[in-house]
């Protein structure tokens, strides 16, 4: 049975009265949504020890990143087993803006999630073509293989723990949301490349999320695509009423 997911992904937003004051709108309404869905958040690394011991049953805490070290003289990154001490459920990695502004390379990503099921941390790993790419038409090709880069050396047992997040560059912050046919039609073939390496049940349970100007106003028709499991979602989080109305599109 898959689980459906609707994750909040803060990026760089919200100091520690805002971060405080949104975890427990979030909080106060998520009995509300349905049993079946988890929500997680991801904020800003410095919120999550309050976070973490402010959180209820179906709810999750999430980091937006891992170092792809376990420890050592690293300044200024923060490792899987840090991130595990503190209670962090869920892990966001190979974001396009991780992979833009800090060059993260496939090989890097795939380092990092070892380092995060290593310390039981699941990773959301996240793929996507930009516009050009798309506009070129070989999109399908090239997510795919941002997966096959970053993933397919992990065993079956631990393949099973990813959460897939596809988030078209191009939908990211723009407004300009995927169409449903253009979301599944990515969801289908990434589960079908799945399939091909670790089979048809593997595939099948895989999660596979979808991010991009996801709001209350088009969840539900995302959601209702045969693929699309939940959703990453990013500007709409920052708003608990929001966040919760997507959650709730289910
Ligand atoms: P937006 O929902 O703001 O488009 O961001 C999506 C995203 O990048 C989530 O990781």
């Amino acid at each position: 049975m898959r689980k459906k997911i609707v994750a909040g992904n803060w990026k760089m937003n919200l100091d520690q009265t805002a971060g405080k004051k949104l975890i427990t709108e979030i909080i106060g309404h998520a009995q509300n949504i349905p049993s079946d869905v988890t929500l997680v958040v991801s904020p800003p690394f410095p919120h999550l020890g309050y976070v973490k011991k402010l959180l209820i049953g179906n709810v999750f805490l999430g980091a937006q990143n891992c170092s792809d070290q376990p420890s050592g003289a690293f300044t200024g990154e923060v490792s899987a087993p840090i991130l595990e001490s503190f209670g962090v459920d869920y892990v966001i990695l190979g974001h396009s803006e991780r992979r833009e502004y800090f060059q993260e390379t496939d090989e890097q990503l795939a380092t990092k999630v070892n380092q995060a099921l290593a310390s039981e941390l699941r990773p959301i790993f996240c793929c996507g073509e930009s516009l050009a790419q798309r506009e070129a038409g070989n999109f399908v090709e090239l997510v795919t293989t941002q997966i096959t880069n970053g993933l397919f050396h992990l065993s079956p047992q631990q393949f099973s723990e990813v959460v897939l997040a596809y988030e078209p560059i191009w939908a990211i912050g723009t407004g300009v949301t995927a169409s449903s046919a253009q979301a599944q039609e990515m969801h289908y073939a990434l589960r079908q490349h799945i399939a091909k390496k670790y089979g048809d049940t593997m595939a099948d349970n895989l999660t596979i999320l979808y991010g991009g100007s996801c709001k209350p106003s088009n969840a539900r028709e995302l959601f209702a695509c045969p693929d699309v499991d939940g959703g990453l979602i990013g500007g709409a989080s920052l708003k608990a009423e929001d966040f919760i109305a997507i959650a709730k599109s289910y």
